[in-house]
């Protein structure tokens, strides 16, 4: 079964891919390179669910009908910032902005904000668009507080300042293993194969 990943992001793919042989599901993720790359989307919806919808249908234009594409949308919620940067997560420091620049916007942003308000939560919201308009939506979420400095080198984006609940280590520094059996990511992706081995038809 094969699921065309509708991103230019590595550090999903790579998530998505340990996760999908971590499950022993016989899927397979297919890089949008494979039809020639993902077309230019402009997430403005102002919702995950909106922009993934338009990834992923960006991507099926370009593939076979009976073809699904998986989408990924995510971002990072911080309480004490009525939820920002939130789906604008990719573009905090602007829109040029890197992992590294945003990361660094919101350390500055939150230096002055105490320890007992630095609660946020990722989201990912993980969409399958097939054939005939059919769509599947998967919601994951992990809750955590915020670091005041940075901390390791796995992962990618806000990893290093955000530490789940019940841990005491950034997810940059707890490693892949350890983020892909709690992650926002994780959680979306524990949905959707239990809704592959209910015996979704994709194909
Ligand atoms: P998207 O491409 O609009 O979904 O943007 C996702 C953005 O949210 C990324 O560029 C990161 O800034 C952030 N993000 C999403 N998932 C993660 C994660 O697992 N770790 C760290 N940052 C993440």
């Amino acid at each position: 079964m094969k699921l065309f990943l509708a991103s230019g992001n590595a550090h999903k793919a790579a998530e998505l891919q340990a996760l999908a042989l971590a499950g022993g599901l016989n899927v397979e993720i297919v890089s949008a390179r494979v039809v020639g790359g993902m077309p230019e989307v402009v997430e403005d919806t102002g919702t995950f669910v909106g922009n993934a919808r338009k990834k992923a249908l960006a991507l099926r234009t370009k593939l076979p009908v009976e073809a699904w594409a998986l989408a990924d949308d995510s971002g990072l919620c911080v309480d004490a910032l009525g939820g920002a940067p939130g789906v604008e997560s990719a573009y905090y420091a602007g829109p040029q902005s890197d992992g590294a620049a945003n990361l660094q916007k919101l350390v500055t942003v939150m230096r002055d904000v105490p320890d007992e308000r630095r609660g946020a939560h990722f989201v990912c919201v993980l969409l399958l668009c097939g054939p005939d308009g059919a769509e599947m939506i998967f919601e994951g979420r992990c809750a955590g507080r915020l670091q005041h400095e940075p901390r390791g080198g796995a992962g990618f984006g806000y990893d290093p300042i955000f530490v789940p609940a019940g841990q005491t280590l950034s997810l940059a520094e707890l490693g892949e293993v350890v983020k892909n059996g709690l992650s926002h990511r994780a959680q979306a992706w524990a949905l959707l194969a239990d809704w592959v081995r209910a015996g979704a038809t994709v194909r």
